[in-house]
């Protein structure tokens, strides 16, 4: 992203840009300006957590409905396989750390830094595909209202049998765009042919991989793809990736911004965010039951 500002690069980024959102809706930004020695650090903690003894980490157990914390595996209910993982979230938006781990000391405050600069990096990329539409460039930030910020730390340990199993299963995320980090061990693959075929994204140090949601897919009346991805683990490295979600307000609405002349709209009617998730959710709790009847 290195002369996005500067008037004579700016349109061959951009246009890398919407290409890559037409074609796959995930891709990688190096020279995005988030400090390289603050990804480190976030990353460096993030490890250190996770090699903390159980007993600490579960100090932040978030199972029975609490907001945030600290979770072994991450599983719809009724689901017959679990995924690979360990992770650590919270919904920073209202910027309250109280079940963000006090361990590693420094973790807490690194991690409002980070997120302070991945958000401002959202609201850059969202910028420009609101140009790439031909609508204000704040509108697809506008369109979320007032928008919500999730970390998700995953550890993925090393996985004796990883043909078994997955770090973490298909999915494609619900919100507007995430921001992902990964280190360099990979892991993380991408389809756009209903699984067939997975795409790993080689990582890139210090990069960030970005992918639309659904709400950006929504938006853009489909224009821009919202990627289904995976990430599979491996027997020799464990894997470490901190996954950033913007995701609108519950209650913004989610409809096309803009529907091309002789295109029908994505959707029948607008609907809320929080009905969006929902559907999503008991559409993969059906499917989770069907898989597990079929056994
Ligand atoms: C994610 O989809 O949130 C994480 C994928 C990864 O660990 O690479
Ligand atoms: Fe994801």
């Amino acid at each position: 992203m290195a002369g996005i500002d500067d008037e004579e690069k700016r349109p061959e980024i951009y246009k890398k840009i919407f290409n890559a959102c037409e074609d796959w809706g995930i891709f990688q930004v190096v020279d995005h300006g988030v400090d390289t020695s603050l990804i480190s650090e976030m990353s460096r903690l993030a490890r250190e957590f996770f090699a903390l003894p159980p007993e600490d980490k579960l100090r932040f157990d978030m199972s029975g409905g609490k907001k945030g914390g600290f979770i072994v595996s991450s599983h719809l209910q009724g689901e017959v396989v679990q995924d690979w993982r360990e992770i650590v979230t919270y919904p920073i938006g209202n910027r309250d750390y109280s079940r963000w781990p006090d361990k590693p000391e420094g973790w807490r405050a690194v991690t409002q830094e980070y997120s302070e600069n991945v958000m401002e990096l959202a609201c850059k990329m969202l910028q420009v595909l609101s140009e790439a539409m031909g609508l204000d460039k704040e509108a697809l930030t506008k369109a979320c209202v007032d928008m919500d910020q999730k970390v998700v730390v995953n550890f993925y340990p090393k996985c004796p049998q990883p043909d078994l199993t997955l770090g973490l299963k298909r999915h494609a995320d619900p919100g507007t765009i995430t921001l992902l980090l990964q280190d360099l061990v990979g892991g993380l693959q991408a389809t756009r042919d209903d699984g067939k075929t997975w795409i790993t994204v080689q990582p890139i140090e210090s990069a960030f991989v970005v992918n639309l949601g659904d709400h950006g897919h929504y938006l853009t009346n489909g224009r821009f793809k919202n990627a289904d991805h995976q990430a599979v683990v491996n027997s020799s490295y464990s894997r470490l990736s901190i996954a950033t979600f913007q995701n609108p307000a519950p209650d913004a609405t989610v409809y096309p911004l803009k529907v091309p002349e002789g295109e029908k709209p994505i959707l029948d009617e607008p609907i809320t965010f929080a009905e969006m998730y929902n559907r999503k959710m008991s559409r993969d709790i059906e499917l989770a039951k069907m898989k597990k009847l079929a056994k």
